[in-house]
């Protein structure tokens, strides 16, 4: 039995198809079965829904500001999926406490750096101005702290003379493409049990 994972986007959803496609093999531990938009034109809910897999927005801005509401409709219909892991795949927002503790130990992040180097934006331009010569991705446990949580995987690409960022954030996305379903894979498998003990330890189930 495949375990049910839910896939935060807000735009490309090019992580998002790596893990559909792995998702489609056959004796891969899990099956997608709801991605999720906070806006409606990401280009990821049209890849999704032309193989199938159920993809809906749920537009922040109508909530004005009440981030637990819109979080509510999230978890809403994370729940009606049956959803029981979740990947956020280049989600732009960022999440509470509750929608945390709601998963935690169950909810991985994709970065574009070799954390714990440059947590946040830009990561590219970051690496290539500290003078980097290795960059790369990391897919983390999420706990309250941005980019923070429990790392499961992380693959590194050298910086090349003549990088710019589009250059360099090319050559981290085919990692990241490589990265992300064998991270999941990982945490469903058991593999990373300490990792997801770590999680919840950090972002205990809300009460009530
Ligand atoms: C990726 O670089 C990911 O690491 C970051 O946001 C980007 C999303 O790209 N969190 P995509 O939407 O998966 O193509």
């Amino acid at each position: 039995m495949k375990c049910r994972v839910g896939i935060l986007i807000s735009g490309r959803g090019s992580n998002m198809a790596s893990l559909l496609a792995a998702a489609a093999q056959p004796h891969y531990p899990a099956s997608v079965a709801l991605v999720l938009s906070n806006r409606a034109d990401a280009a990821g809910l049209e890849t999704a829904r032309a193989q199938g897999v159920p993809a809906e927005a749920v537009d922040h801005r109508p909530f004005r500001g009440d981030r637990a509401a819109h979080e509510e409709e999230l978890l809403r219909r994370l729940a009606a999926a049956g959803v029981e892991y979740v990947c956020l795949a280049g989600y732009m927002r960022v999440l509470t406490r509750h929608f945390i503790g709601r998963f935690a130990g169950r909810m991985l992040n994709i970065h574009p750096s070799l954390l714990p180097a440059f947590p946040g934006l830009d990561t590219h331009a970051r690496a290539l101005a500290a003078g980097c010569t290795l960059h790369g991705c990391s897919v983390h446990l999420v706990t309250e702290e941005l980019d923070g949580g429990p790392i499961l995987a992380q693959a590194a690409v050298p910086v090349l003379p003549g990088d710019d960022e589009v250059a360099l954030a090319a050559r981290v996305l085919v990692q990241e493409h490589r990265l992300y379903p064998l991270a999941l894979r990982r945490l469903i498998e058991g593999e990373a049990a300490w990792a997801a003990a770590d999680a919840a330890l950090l972002n205990p189930l809300p009460a009530g």
